[in-house]
C-alpha cells in the first residue's frame, strides 16, 4: 500500500517545480527563531558583560553604518510582546539564544549575574504559560569579552569553559527546556569570525585558525553533551544536538569532475563538521587529502588541518540527539584547480561557485527551493537518515513592507519540498524553524537586511512590531500544518427545467404519491 501511494504520489509530483498538496505527519513542530545579540540590546544594563559583539561593533569600521545591537529590538525589555507574537503565530516551539555574557559576565561560572538569570526564567515561563516550548542555543556567537581576552575560541581551555557554562544552564533551566543546542552554524562564525575578519571577534586567518578554531569548538560540543547525557537526561529527559548550516551545492555540469567537486565543497563545508559527528568520524577524507596537498606545496611541514586523537574522534562520535540544520540558498558548483601560496579554507576546495542567472534573489540568498530537498536527501543518504530539526530557514529583503511577497513566496516553496523530502523520499525531517520573528540585527549588514516575519521599526524608542503577510503565511501553515488538497471544486448542477409539466406531481413527496396511485 505504502509502495502504491508513493508511486501515486511520484507521478502526481513529476518535476521540481510541482506542488504537493499533502499535510506533514502529526508529530511535525514548527518554530521561529531568533539569537540573543541580535534582538535583546540591554547590552550595558544589571551587570551583563561585554560580548565579543559588543565590542566589535563599537569599534566602527565593522559593520554597516557603524550600527550596533545595543538596543536592536529591546527583547530584554518587550519579551511579553514576543511571547505574544508567537502565540498569535501558533508556533510549537520558539528557538532563542542565551547571552552567555548576561548571565555570566566573565564567562566563568563563578560569578554569575542574578538579573540574566531573572532575565531568562521569566522569558522561559512566559513561553510556557503561552503553550510554547523553549528551544535554547547555547551560543549563538556572542562570546564574553573576557574569554576573547584569554585567547577565544583558540584557547584549548574553552572545552572545559564551555562545558562549565553549559551544565550551569542546564543546571538552571533544564527543568523547563528540554530542546538543547550546543552550537549555532561553525562554519559561519569560524569562518567568519577567524577566516576573513567579517564577524566578531574579526581575525583574519583562513588557512590556519579556521581549522584549529573548529577543532577546539566539535571537542567543546562534545563535552557539552556528554556532560548532559551523563548528568542531566536522567532526570530532565531532554535532547540535545548541534546546529550546522549548508547551501545546496549543485553541479555546474554532469562533467564528472564538476559532480565530484560538488561533493567536495558539500564536504568543506557541512562535513567538516558533522563527519566527525554523525558520519565515519574524524574530518571527511577529502578535507584531509586536500589540505595536506595543499599545505606541503605551501611549505608546511604538515597538514594545516589538525588531527584528533582516537580517543577524541571517538569521544565527538555521535554526540548529537538530532541533526541541526539550517539552509537559505543554493550555489552551482564547478572544478577548478587553484594551485595557491596563499593558504586559504577557500582554496583548499579546488571549486569556483557561480549561481544560475535565472535564479530570483534577494541580497545574498538566491531563491532554490529545490535545494533543500536535495541537501535533505543528501544529508539522509551520507548520515543513515537521521533525524532532522530545521533550525533556520528564510529569506531576506532590504524592502520595509509589510506585503513580503517576495518572503511568501520563498516560505511556501522551500517548505513544500520539506513536505517532499518527507513524503516522498523518506526523510527524517521532525521540525521547521523560520528565521526570524522579527527584523533584527543582522550582523555585518545590521538594521539594512531584514529577515523578519514581523516587521520592527527601529526609529521608534517603543521598537513596535507589526505582523507582516508571511507572518500570516506561517500562521496559516502552522493551523494547517501543511497544504491540504485544495477543495475540489463541485460543479453546480442545474435542476432540469420542467416544461409544461405538472407542478403538482413534481412537488408530490414519493410515499404521497404511492397512495395517490392507491387510490387510482
Ligand atoms: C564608522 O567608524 C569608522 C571607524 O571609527 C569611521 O572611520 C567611519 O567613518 C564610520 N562610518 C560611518 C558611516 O559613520
Ligand atoms: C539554469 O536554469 C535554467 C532554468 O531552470 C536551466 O534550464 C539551466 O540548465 C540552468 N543552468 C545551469 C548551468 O544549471
Ligand atoms: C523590494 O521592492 C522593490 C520595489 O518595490 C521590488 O522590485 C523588489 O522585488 C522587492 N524585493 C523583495 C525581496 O521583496
Amino acid at each position: 500500500m505504502r509502495f502504491l501511494s508513493l508511486i501515486l504520489a511520484c507521478a502526481a509530483v513529476a518535476t521540481r517545480a510541482d506542488f504537493l498538496y499533502d499535510t506533514f505527519p502529526d508529530y511535525f513542530q514548527w518554530g521561529v527563531a531568533t539569537a540573543s545579540y541580535q534582538i535583546e540590546g540591554a547590552w550595558n544594563v544589571d551587570g551583563k558583560g561585554d560580548s565579543i559583539w559588543d565590542t566589535y561593533t563599537h569599534a566602527g569600521g565593522n559593520v554597516v553604518k557603524n550600527e550596533t545591537g545595543d538596543i536592536a529590538c529591546d527583547s530584554y525589555n518587550k519579551y511579553e510582546d514576543d511571547v505574544q507574537l508567537l502565540q498569535d503565530l501558533g508556533v510549537n516551539f520558539y528557538r532563542f539564544s542565551l547571552s552567555w555574557a548576561r548571565l555570566l559576565p566573565t564567562g566563568r561560572v563563578d560569578q554569575p549575574n542574578q538579573a540574566g538569570i531573572d532575565y531568562y526564567n521569566s522569558l522561559i515561563d512566559a513561553l510556557l504559560a503561552a503553550g510554547v516550548e523553549p528551544m535554547v542555543t547555547l551560543y549563538h556567537w556572542d562570546l564574553p569579552q573576557e574569554l576573547d581576552d584569554q585567547g577565544g575560541w583558540e584557547n584549548e581551555d574553552m572545552v572545559q569553559i564551555f562545558n562549565e557554562y553549559a551544565v550551569f544552564a542546564f543546571e538552571l533551566f533544564g527543568d523547563r527546556v528540554k530542546s538543547w543546542i550546543t552550537f549555532n552554524e561553525p562554519y559561519v562564525f569560524i569562518t567568519m569570525g577567524y577566516g576573513q575578519g567579517a564577524h566578531a571577534p574579526g581575525l583574519q586567518s583562513p588557512g590556519e585558525k579556521v581549522y584549529t578554531v573548529a577543532h577546539v569548538v566539535l571537542k567543546a560540543h562534545a563535552e557539552a553533551w556528554h556532560s548532559y547525557n551523563e548528568l542531566f537526561r536522567p532526570t530532565q529527559d531532554g535532547v540535545i544536538g548541534i546546529t550546522l548550516d549548508s547551501e545546496w551545492k549543485e553541479p555546474y555540469s554532469d562533467d564528472p569532475e564538476d559532480i565530484e567537486a560538488a561533493e567536495r565543497a558539500i564536504q568543506f563545508c557541512l562535513g567538516w563538521f558533522a563527519n566527525p559527528i554523525f558520519g565515519s568520524g574524524g574530518y571527511p577524507t577529502v578535507m584531509k587529502e586536500k589540505i595536506l596537498e595543499k599545505s606541503l606545496e605551501q611549505g608546511y611541514e604538515e597538514s594545516r588541518l589538525p588531527e584528533f586523537t582516537e580517543e577524541e574522534e571517538n569521544r565527538i562520535h555521535g554526540t548529537s540527539d538530532f541533526f541541526g540544520l539550517n539552509h537559505y540558498t543554493t550555489s552551482l558548483v564547478q572544478n577548478a584547480d587553484r594551485p595557491s601560496l596563499v593558504p586559504s579554507y577557500l582554496n583548499d576546495r579546488d571549486i569556483i561557485t557561480r549561481v544560475n542567472s535565472t535564479w530570483d534573489r534577494s541580497e545574498w540568498i538566491f531563491v532554490v527551493p529545490w535545494g533543500l530537498r536535495s541537501l535533505l536527501n543528501w544529508i539522509s543518504d551520507s548520515y543513515g537518515n537521521p533525524n532532522v530539526i530545521i533550525t533556520e530557514n528564510g529569506m531576506s529583503d532590504s524592502n520595509a513592507t509589510l506585503e513580503d511577497a517576495h518572503r511568501v513566496n520563498y516560505f511556501r516553496l522551500y517548505t513544500n519540498n520539506v513536505l517532499k523530502a518527507i513524503k516522498l523520499d523518506g526523510c527524517d525531517v521532525r521540525s521547521y524553524t523560520a528565521w526570524t520573528l522579527m527584523d533584527n540585527f543582522e550582523w555585518a549588514f545590521a538594521y539594512d537586511v531584514r529577515f523578519g516575519l514581523h516587521h520592527v521599526d527601529f526609529e521608534d524608542p517603543e521598537r513596535p512590531r507589526t505582523p507582516k503577510a508571511s507572518a500570516e503565511f506561517i500562521r496559516q501553515l502552522v493551523a494547517d500544518n501543511g497544504f491540504p488538497e485544495p477543495e475540489a471544486v463541485i460543479p453546480e448542477v442545474l435542476e432540469p427545467e420542467i416544461e409544461n409539466g405538472d407542478p403538482e406531481i413534481v412537488a408530490i413527496p414519493e410515499p404521497i404519491r404511492a397512495k395517490f396511485r392507491q387510490k387510482h
